[in-house]
């Protein structure tokens, strides 16, 4: 049953795509995905509808919808229906892994809110993240048994990323599993809303495989660039506690790097990061001694190698507007780090 709670889209979708039809035509999609994606939350009893209303109502880019809408406009039918209906699947997935992620992380914040887990309990936050997942596998099976199977593939991928990420290297090369983990956990869905919008848009086999391509490259410039923020950033910035990874004992790409740095901050910080980290002054000492090497560069290279894939597959499609505009979209997702 649907509540009378209908919570107002609060998402504000004006924009420049850098072409006044394609930012009419993105905007009229993310339009509808909201409308859709804010009916589906509000289905169910009333005491599952504000948990999992909590943190669509509180913020979000909504990112990959973007990504799913732009990637349609290479078919013949942009922003179709089903279009639509990818973009929010894809919305809904996101959503419920951060209601599970801000769980294991033990985080306290999540788009400028307090985390489910903080706001409710553990309990709740796993069981909100469920039934997102319930109103996600709806939505793949009003398109096509193919999307079910796609997803499947996907939950798959994103699962295995969470799990390899708390299991760690285990002896490997840190720098080779953090890449493995970023594909798999954030990579990979965003690579599915590329896919999801330009196949449900029509899309020829080839067009739909250089988006997913992209789709990929940009997610991991996305997860690359969170993961600078949580280091450099203060919670003002990004809606989350800086240094959660740290206390974690998640060493993602810039303390990787920090790690190998030959400098007396790098030698500081492997006698410092043995495991997670307690205190917040060990916390923001370590994110001190990080700032004294080249890790921050050094990411930003991996970064540029990621988009130049993204260029290089973009020349290989028609030189329309939405081609610019997901140039654009990866160039101010490395901007983010400021
Ligand atoms: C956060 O994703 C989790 C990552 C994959 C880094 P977003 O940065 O897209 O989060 P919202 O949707 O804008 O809150
Ligand atoms: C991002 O993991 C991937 C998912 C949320 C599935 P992180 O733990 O790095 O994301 P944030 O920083 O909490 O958003
Ligand atoms: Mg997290
Ligand atoms: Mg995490």
């Amino acid at each position: 049953m649907t509540h009378g709670i209908q919570p107002a889209p609060r998402h504000d979708f004006s924009m420049d795509l850098g072409d006044a039809e394609l930012t009419a035509r993105v905007a009229e999609g993310l339009e509808k995905s909201e409308k859709l994606l804010m009916e589906r939350l509000s289905t169910g009893e009333d005491f599952i509808v504000d948990k999992v209303t909590h943190l669509a109502l509180a913020g979000g880019k909504r990112f990959r919808p973007l990504v799913a809408l732009l990637c349609s406009e290479f078919g013949p039918h942009p922003g179709s229906d089903n279009a639509v209906k990818g973009a929010v699947i894809t919305e809904l997935v996101h959503l419920a892994t951060l209601y599970h992620d801000d769980v294991m992380d033990e985080a306290d914040m999540r788009r400028g809110v307090e985390s489910a887990n903080a706001r409710w309990n553990n309990t709740v936050a796993i069981l909100a993240g469920d039934i997102l997942f319930s109103h996600a596998s709806l939505m793949m099976s009003e398109i096509d048994t193919e999307t079910v199977r796609h997803f499947a593939d996907t939950f798959g991928q994103l699962v295995t990323g969470q799990m390899r990420e708390s299991v760690g290297a285990r002896g490997g090369d840190p720098v080779q599993h953090y890449l493995t983990v970023i594909r798999e956990k954030t990579a990979v869905l965003i690579a599915s809303a590329a896919h999801l919008g330009s196949l449900h848009a029509g899309a020829s086999a080839d067009v739909v495989t250089r988006c997913e391509t992209i789709g990929e490259a940009i997610g991991m410039i996305f997860q690359i660039v969170d993961d600078i923020i949580d280091i450099f950033s203060d919670s003002e910035q990004s809606g989350k506690t800086p240094g959660t990874d740290l206390r974690e004992g998640v060493f993602t790409l810039p303390v990787l790097y920090a790690l190998e740095d030959p400098s007396p901050a790098g030698e500081r910080l492997r006698g410092m990061l043995t495991g997670p980290l307690e205190r917040d002054e060990d916390v923001a000492y370590a994110i001190e001694l990080i700032g004294q090497t080249q890790a921050r560069q050094k990411t930003l290279d991996t970064v540029r190698h990621y988009l130049s894939i993204v260029d290089e597959q973009l020349a290989e499609l028609p030189d329309i507007a939405a081609n610019r505009a997901l140039r654009d979209l990866s160039q101010s997702t490395v901007e983010r780090v400021g």
